[in-house]
């Protein structure tokens, strides 16, 4: 008989795996047998837990008590102590960064608490690469609904009903594009899954692939059947070997289990899906160039209409997914749409992936509903701004996106009203932004990005980018001059108006937003050589203001140049001939004396 009292549900994401949850595990193993207790104890791998800041992370089940940053070292005293004598390690516990309280289960940590898990409802609590942990929780249950209880209008209507719009970027309604796809002629149909995740920091999609890639295999065998599609592919980034090993796991066990290929689950449908490894580039992540590209040509955009649901694929109607649109389908299938649009806006439904990342003490994935608030994402769920530092602004969507200020933290989550502020909702990424940041380097950062990845098809996006990177770069230097805004402006407008692909047409957001509410960091680098936030080494004197130095010392201990002059109870001085301008006294000064 199964003895087993405990489940350690040990974080095996890249994340985790990168800060050493391999070896956590091993010792982990080692132990449990040296103190006997193979048969109570026992380690599950799962995907990412979403509180990667803190890893390697570990849930003890059933009490739910959350350890963070596991050492393999810590192991013998974990067994010995929690799993043997039933003493939780307080040492290993989260401590809340403002508070310093110190919190033993997971549910109470306020980065859990205020969370909803729709899209990420098994994350922690299963084995990815074991089929049967995804059916026990009432894994594939939307699938045999689908095909066994549901014609294909069902289906669409379940989904028109739920209200989900594509979590990729754009939020068109998935049931909407569902439905043109059905209605498309054609003798081969596809269901593509894009999950190239092309943002700089962004990893929902990577997560989601990783610690339940069940749940998109089901998601696009539903969607096969809502279009009569035989034929699925699956785009991912090379990048993302964990990922892809487990998407190759999942579907060599959904079709042994007759889930996937021939005769699912003995219904007469028949779906394959085959995964495509990209090589990263960011514009095949817009849905035309990824189908070139999975044709194994140029990942290059073409022009829309004719759309995909007409002529994608192989010029054959093709529907092209978000990985979190398709994991929130089947529980939409299996609980109805109007459970989902319970939850959510107006006209956003659902809840919403973030990775929340930058100046903010508790970094990595949260799930909201739609409507909440920015301020409750970056205080309450993110722990606010810490170092004693004040918030500037939240930086979402991206590439593509822009950064809401202060004044409107407490726009809800939704897409039209994000939109009205300066932002996009995006695929997720948030970036939080203290006042050490500074705007005019964070749009720049942004256009250097985009003018590397412009696939160079149409001259606006080409060289307009180029042009905008430039002028961005002589700002950042002090070589501003007087109408840079103005240039920057109108080539903004034009770029946007006058490119063939979203790339481009959403290029200059992150600079007109910049402009929108930062226009005065603009000025003063223009006007004044002065960079507000000192971030830009050329516009950073290097000199220490007496009155403001504390005679504390923390510069001097972090020069990498030995560049700070610093004795007890005096002021330090920088060595400007030493000095390598690598800015990390400035970050260590918490009195912001260095200018
Ligand atoms: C330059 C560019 C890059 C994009 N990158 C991605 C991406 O990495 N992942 C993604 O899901 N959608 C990306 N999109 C949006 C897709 O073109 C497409 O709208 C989306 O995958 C559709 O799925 P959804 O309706 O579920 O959001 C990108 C769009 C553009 C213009
Ligand atoms: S807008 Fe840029 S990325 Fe898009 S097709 Fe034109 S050149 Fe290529
Ligand atoms: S910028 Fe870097 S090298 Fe220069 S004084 Fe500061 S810490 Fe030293
Ligand atoms: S860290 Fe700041 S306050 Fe402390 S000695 Fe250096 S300049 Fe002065
Ligand atoms: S990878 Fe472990 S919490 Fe994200």
């Amino acid at each position: 008989m199964n003895k087993i009292r405990t489940q350690l549900m040990l974080c095996g994401g890249t994340g985790c795996d990168s800060t050493g949850s391999e070896k956590v595990r091993q010792a982990l193993v080692r132990e449990i047998e040296r103190q006997g207790l193979a048969d109570e104890v026992e380690i599950v791998v799962t995907g990412c837990n979403g509180f990667c800041a803190v890893g390697p992370v570990m849930v003890v089940q059933p009490e739910g008590i959350f350890y963070q940053k596991i050492q393999p070292e810590d192991a013998p005293e974990l067994v010995e102590e929690h799993f043997l004598k039933g003493r939780p390690v307080k040492r290993l516990f989260y401590k809340e960064p403002a508070s310093k309280d110190i919190i033993p289960r997971m549910d109470d940590i306020p980065f859990f608490a205020s969370q909803m898990f729709r899209a990420m409802r098994n994350k922690g609590l299963i084995d990815p690469e074991v089929i049967d942990e995804y059916i026990a929780r009432d894994g594939y249950f939307a699938l045999a609904k689908a095909l066994n209880e549901m014609t294909p209008d069902n289906i669409i209507e379940e989904m028109m009903a739920s209200g989900l719009r594509g979590r990729g970027g754009a939020g068109f309604p998935a049931g909407m594009k569902w439905k043109f796809a059905k209605q498309a002629e054609g003798d081969k149909k596809f269901v593509l899954c894009n999950a190239d995740e092309g943002d700089p920091g962004a990893f929902m999609d990577r997560s989601l692939l990783e610690s339940d890639p069940h749940a998109i295999l089901e998601g696009m065998t539903i969607a096969a059947k809502a279009i009569n599609a035989h034929k699925g592919y699956i785009y991912c980034r090379s990048e993302y070997p964990l990922a892809i090993k487990r998407l190759g796991i999942a579907i060599a066990q959904a079709k042994d289990y007759g889930l996937l290929g021939e005769d699912i689950l003995g219904s007469g449908f028949n779906f394959d899906i085959e995964v495509y490894q990209g090589a990263g580039a960011f514009v095949c992540g817009e849905e035309t160039a990824l189908m070139r590209s999975i044709e194994g040509k140029r990942g290059m955009p073409r022009p829309r209409p004719p759309f995909p649901a007409h002529k994608g694929l192989w010029e054959k109607p093709t529907i092209l997914n978000n990985v979190e649109t398709l994991v929130n389908v089947p529980q939409i299938i299996l609980k109805g749409g109007e459970w989902y649009a319970s939850v959510g806006t107006e006209k956003s439904k659902g809840t919403k992936v973030f990775a929340l990342s930058g100046d903010v003490a508790n970094i990595g994935l949260v799930e909201i509903p739609m409507g909440t608030t920015l301020r409750t994402l970056v205080y309450d769920i993110g722990g606010g701004v810490p170092n004693k530092r004040k918030f500037k602004a939240v930086q979402l969507g991206g590439p593509s996106g822009g950064c809401v200020p202060e004044e409107y933290l407490d726009t809800p989550i939704d897409y039209e009203e994000i939109v009205k502020v300066g932002a996009i909702m995006g695929s997720g990424g948030a970036i939080v932004m203290d006042n050490h940041t500074c705007m005019v380097d964070m749009a720049r950062y942004f256009m250097d990005f985009i003018q590397d990845e412009s696939c160079g098809k149409c001259t606006p996006c080409r060289e307009g980018t180029k042009q905008m990177l430039e002028i961005l770069e002589a700002i950042c230097k002090g070589k501003g001059q007087s109408g840079d805004i103005e240039r920057l402006e109108t080539l903004a407008h034009v770029i946007r108006r006058t490119s063939l692909c979203g790339l481009g047409q959403t290029a200059p957001n992150p600079v007109l937003s910049t402009l929108r509410y930062f226009r005065d960091e603009y000025e003063a680098h223009i006007e004044e050589k002065r960079c507000p936030a000192k971030i830009c080494p050329d516009l950073v004197k290097f000199e220490v203001d007496p009155e403001l130095c504390k005679r504390c010392g923390l510069c001097h201990k972090g020069c990498p140049a030995d560049a700070i002059i610093w004795k007890k109870k005096q002021v330090a001085v920088i060595d400007k001939e030493k000095c390598i301008k690598c800015m990390s006294c400035y970050a260590r000064c918490p009195f912001d004396a260095i200018f």
